[in-house]
Formats: C-alpha cells, structure tokens, sequence
C-alpha cells in the first residue's frame, strides 16, 4: 500500500490556506488529495474556512455563522498571507466540488463543527457530495463524536473518519463504536500498535500535520493510509526517497 499525500487545507505553506490558489498548487504539485475545512454561513452555505472566525485569514471581522454568503465573498482571503493573493475570496464548497471534478483527488472533507454546533452540516456537505457524485472519493472528518454518530445513522455510502489529537489506548474501539469508517490522528499518536489495531479493524488511518521529513518516513514506514501536510512536494520527495 502507498501513503496518500493529502495537501491540508490545499499546499498551504505556499498559498493562503483553502483557497482555490493553494487547492490548484496542490493539483500541480502532484497531491494525490486535498483536506479542506467547513463551516456554514448564517444563510447555510458551506464555505472553506478554518476559523469559525473571519479575523486570522480575511480583511473582515465576524464569525462566519453570523455573515451571509455574499457578505463573505466581499473579503479578501489572500492579502494576509502575501501581497501577490490580494484579491483572493473565500471558496463555497460547491466552487471548489465543482473544480474537483475533472481531477482524480482524494478529497478529504472536515466539518467544523467541534465549537459550534452548525445544524445539518452534515447532511448539507453530504448531499452536495452526492449531487456531484464525489461520494466514492471523499472522506468526511470531525473531531466531535456526535456528528460522527449522526453520520452514521444518516447515510452508508461515504466515508466517515473520526478526528482526535487526545491519546487514548482504546481509540480504534471508540471510533469504530461510534460508526467512523477510518481514523485522522495528530502525528504524536502514531505508533506501531495503533495503525495495526486499526487495519485489524478495515480501518484507515490517516496522519495530520505531517511537514517535517522525519514524520513522513516514520508515517511511510509504518504504512499509513494517507498523511495530511502543508508541503505536498516535499512529501512526495520523501515518498521517492522510501521507496527507492
Ligand atoms: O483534518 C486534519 C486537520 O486539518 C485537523 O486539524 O485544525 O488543521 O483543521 P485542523
Ligand atoms: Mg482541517
């Protein structure tokens, strides 16, 4: 099995994150994958954004649950990152599906939905999936336990990872418990024992933020379904450098 590399939030580390120019970077770079975040808008459109905020990566203020649509797309979502993104907008998760279908990515799809509760995420993200039939290649994260749960009872043809940075000894029972399909870990929970109890189980495992080479050998090495990075390129020079 080869790891998959999975730009997180697009190749971030060149571009403002989870825009179209950080996206297509990724594509360029040779990404097998694409993680992006989340949220909803106050009139329910699914927008890519990290923050449940607009401060860190816009020129506006607000929570994005408070702003409409429109109100959002006036923002510039690049200028923070360098002057040569001005003019970068916020993307919808349709722009960016619609963009996605003519390349063969992975898309790894995370609701925010940890800090607020965004009513019907789940089934807003997943119907868009469908209409554009990207189900069979997407993968929809969270760290929030219930909305996994909810995932479950709602539909069984889409993939469903549970995301956790907390250490836990009994995480590949829990997730599968709760009805996650795979499992999205923060780099310091890898070990041996755990990739294992969750291949036991049919369960991928997926590494996040993996950016320095040593992770990603060490995540090469211990056959990892698919490591989330910033650096795209440089996972895929480590990747090279594994199997050679
Ligand atoms: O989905 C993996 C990773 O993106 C989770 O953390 O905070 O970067 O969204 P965060
Ligand atoms: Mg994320």
């Amino acid at each position: 099995m080869t790891t998959k590399i999975i730009a997180h939030r697009g190749a971030s580390k060149f571009a403002p994150e989870n825009t179209m120019p950080a996206f297509q970077l990724a594509y360029e770079m040779n990404a097998e994958g694409i993680e992006t975040d989340v949220q909803l808008t106050k009139d329910n459109v699914p927008v890519l954004i990290h923050d449940e905020h607009v401060k860190r990566t816009t020129n506006g203020v607000g929570y994005i649950k408070d702003l409409k649509y429109e109100q959002l797309k006036q923002l510039d979502a690049g200028s923070w990152f360098h002057h040569n993104y001005v003019g970068t907008t916020i993307v919808s998760l349709e722009e960016f599906l619609k963009w996605a279908i003519s390349k063969p990515l992975y898309l790894n799809i995370e609701l925010k939905n940890n800090k607020i509760e965004y009513r019907h995420i789940e089934s807003i993200v997943y119907e868009m999936l469908q209409h554009y039939q990207l189900l069979n290649r997407t993968t929809i994260s969270t760290f929030n336990p219930n909305s996994v749960k909810r995932m479950k009872n709602l539909f069984d043809d889409v993939e469903t990872a549970f995301l956790t940075s907390k250490r836990d000894k009994n995480l590949v029972e829990y997730a599968s418990k709760i009805g996650a399909n795979a499992i999205h870990i923060k780099y310091r929970l890898l070990n041996p024992l755990l990739v294992k109890m969750s291949h036991k189980k049919k369960m991928p495992v997926r590494v996040y933020t993996v950016n320095r080479i040593r992770q990603m050998m060490y995540c090469y090495q211990q056959n990892c379904d698919g490591i989330i990075t910033d650096i795209p390129n440089k996972a895929i020079t480590a990747r090279e450098l594994h199997l050679a």
